[in-house]
């Protein structure tokens, strides 16, 4: 049966933002944040601390965290790639962190410049010097249905690095669809999967972009399954319209739409959020693509 609440986890000012072509300044972004605590989501992925030549969009961490550090009944989690990252989130105060792993070989060499297994070795201490201080640590898995170099991914690949990013410690793992190829039967099979292999439902998010427009699709099927956390990005911010592997994120106000259409509660004021999304548009100079920021916007 599905769940009566699902906690949607807010990506939009980081997997969102990284991805804009345009950059957006800290003072927008710290607004932007501000604006979603306000329309109800509290937990909304901040930044990533991670190489600013990497991820330019991004580079203003250290700007921005202390502006949005205080905002009450929210969680603030960060990226973080290894010991410098994790050094600089703690000097800012973060208490929640990710980092983030490949079910592939190429996308850890292309996103981390690490094979898999080094990159493993990297978040090994990592994750356990987060655990001693009691901060909350979220393990990403990238390209568990499909990878633009790799094509299909094999499940068994998924539940070695989910299992390991498990056994260091991790409190929850996020599974990432991360070029949109998913459908919900896929979804399924990985879910059985790994919980034969002795990965909890209830330590498992979903995280899909809507590259193939299966998004929801993909969530109804894991809501279905047991998992209650999604991962969703206002006004379905992100992805360039010309790269394939690099499509926005499920837009939160689709998933609300359809959540509060099942009766499933989330504390989203839709309102308030899509007002949101429409002023972060403006700031981008594009239209959101959300379906949902869409129709609403133009009544
Ligand atoms: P590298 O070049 O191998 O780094 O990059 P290195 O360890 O060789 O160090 C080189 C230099 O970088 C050194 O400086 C380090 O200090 C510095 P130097 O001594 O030469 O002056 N450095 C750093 N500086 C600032 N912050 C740091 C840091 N680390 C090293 N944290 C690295 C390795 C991991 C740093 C790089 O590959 C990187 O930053 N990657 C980040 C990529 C990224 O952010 N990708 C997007 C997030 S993942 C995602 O979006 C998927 C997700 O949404 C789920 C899904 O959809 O699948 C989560
Ligand atoms: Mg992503």
């Amino acid at each position: 049966g599905l769940p009566a609440r699902v906690r949607i986890y807010e990506v939009g000012a980081r997997d969102g933002l990284q991805n804009e072509k345009r950059t957006v300044p800290a003072e927008i972004k710290a607004e932007f944040i501000r604006r979603l605590a306000a329309a109800g989501l509290t937990t909304i992925e901040a930044t990533s601390f991670v190489h600013p030549k990497w991820v330019p969009q991004l580079a203003d961490a250290e700007q921005l965290f202390p502006m949005v550090v205080d905002l009450p009944g929210v969680a603030l989690p960060v990226l973080v790639p290894n010991q410098r990252g994790l050094d600089r989130a703690l000097a800012l105060g973060a208490d929640r962190i990710a980092v983030f792993a490949s079910a592939t070989e190429s996308f850890a060499k292309a996103n981390l410049n690490r094979t898999l297994d080094e990159s493993l070795a990297v978040f090994e201490p990592v994750v356990r010097q987060a655990k001693d201080r009691d901060v909350h640590v979220r393990g990403y898995v990238s390209m568990c249905f499909g990878d633009p170099w790799e094509g299909p991914v094999p499940l068994h690949q998924v539940a070695r690095v989910c299992k390991a990013l498990r056994d260091m410690g991790c409190d929850e793992l996020s599974l990432g669809d991360t070029i949109g190829v998913a459908t919900p039967g896929h979804v399924l099979e990985l879910l059985n999967l790994l919980n034969e292999e002795g990965v909890p439902t209830n330590m498992l998010g979903v995280h899909f972009h809507d590259t193939y427009g299966q998004a929801l699709a993909n969530t109804y099927a894991a809501l279905e399954h047991g998992v209650t956390t999604v991962d969703s990005s206002a006004g379905g911010l992100g992805g360039c319209p010309y790269a394939k592997s690099a499509t926005g994120n499920l837009a939160t106000e689709d998933l609300v739409w359809m959540l509060h259409g099942l009766g499933i509660q989330t504390g989203v004021d839709l309102g308030r959020l899509t007002a949101t999304s429409v002023w972060m548009a403006a700031h981008l100079d594009r239209p959101s693509p959300s379906r949902t920021v869409r129709a609403l916007s133009h009544k």
